[in-house]
C-alpha cells in the first residue's frame, strides 16, 4: 500500500531533522516513481507542494491512480489521509531550466547517468533550492552548487537493498538568480492544480487515468489481441 511507509527508502522525519522540511516547503522528487516519497511527505507534514516527476510513462500513471485512490478516501469517505497537495508529472526534468520553486528535491538517484547528473546540475545550480537528498556521494564533484551536511544509511525491508542517503545543502547562490522568479514552465500546471484544491485535482487526476484509458490503441497492440484470440 502507498500509504504504508514499510518499503520507503527513508522515513521522511529523518529529511525534517536534516534539513528543516516544514509546512512552508516546497519538495519536488526527481523520478517518482509510483509516488511513495511524495505521498508520505505530503501526508506527514502537509508541505505546501509535493511534486514527483517521473518520465516512465506506465510508473507515472501508477503514481496517478494510487493519488487518485487516495483522494478519493481523503473526499468520500472523510479519512485524513492527506493528500492535498501532491502532483505527479509525466516528463523529462532535464526540459526544466530550473526547479523554482522547490526548497527541498530528493532524487533516488542510483542508477542516473553521469550526464544526467551533469545536467542536472546545471538546473540545480539556476534553481533557489536550498537542499538537495541523494543516494550519490559527491554531488559537488558532478557540478552541484552543494556541500554534504549528512549521510545515513538505508535499508529496504521489502527488497532488503542497502544504500546510503546523502543530504546537501546548496553553497552558492548564482548572484543572477531571482529568488521569487515564475516556477519553471515543466511545474506551472502542477502549481495551478494544487493551487485550486483537492477537487480540481482529484477532477483533473481522473481525467488523465480515463485518456490513457480512451487512447487509440496501435497497430501492434490490435495485432497482439487478434493473435492472442486466435
Ligand atoms: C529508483 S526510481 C525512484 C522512485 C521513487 N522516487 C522512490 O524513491 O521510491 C528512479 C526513477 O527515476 C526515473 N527517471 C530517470 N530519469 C528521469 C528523468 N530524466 N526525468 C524524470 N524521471 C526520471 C526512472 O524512470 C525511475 O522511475
Amino acid at each position: 500500500m502507498l500509504n504504508d511507509n514499510s518499503h520507503s527508502h527513508l522515513p521522511p522525519y529523518i529529511i525534517v531533522t536534516h534539513t528543516g522540511l516544514s509546512e512552508e516547503s516546497s519538495f519536488l522528487d526527481i523520478g517518482s516513481g509510483t509516488g511513495k516519497p511524495n505521498v508520505h511527505i505530503a501526508q506527514k507534514f502537509g508541505v505546501k507542494h509535493s511534486v514527483g516527476i517521473e518520465i516512465e510513462k506506465i510508473r507515472y500513471l501508477l503514481s496517478q491512480n494510487n493519488h487518485k485512490v487516495l483522494l478519493q478516501q481523503t473526499l468520500e469517505e472523510g479519512t485524513s489521509i492527506n493528500v492535498r497537495n501532491c502532483f505527479f508529472l509525466h516528463g523529462d526534468i532535464l526540459q526544466a531550466t530550473h526547479l523554482n520553486p522547490f526548497s527541498h528535491i530528493y532524487m533516488f538517484d542510483v542508477g542516473f547517468p553521469t550526464e544526467t547528473l551533469h545536467e542536472l546540475a546545471i538546473i540545480f545550480n539556476n534553481s533557489i533550492s536550498q537542499y538537495l537528498i541523494s543516494y550519490n556521494s559527491g554531488l559537488d564533484s558532478v557540478g552541484f552548487n552543494v556541500e554534504l551536511i549528512h549521510s545515513l544509511p538505508t535499508f529496504m525491508h521489502g527488497s532488503g537493498e542497502r544504500h546510503t542517503c546523502y543530504f546537501y545543502k546548496r553553497t552558492v547562490l548564482d548572484s543572477n538568480i531571482e529568488v521569487d522568479t515564475e516556477p519553471d514552465t515543466v511545474f506551472k500546471e502542477a502549481l495551478r492544480v494544487i493551487n485550486s484544491g483537492e477537487n480540481e485535482t482529484l477532477r483533473f487526476v481522473t481525467n488523465k487515468i480515463q485518456e490513457w484509458h480512451d487512447r487509440p490503441k496501435t497497430r501492434s497492440g490490435r495485432g497482439k489481441e487478434m493473435r492472442h484470440r486466435e
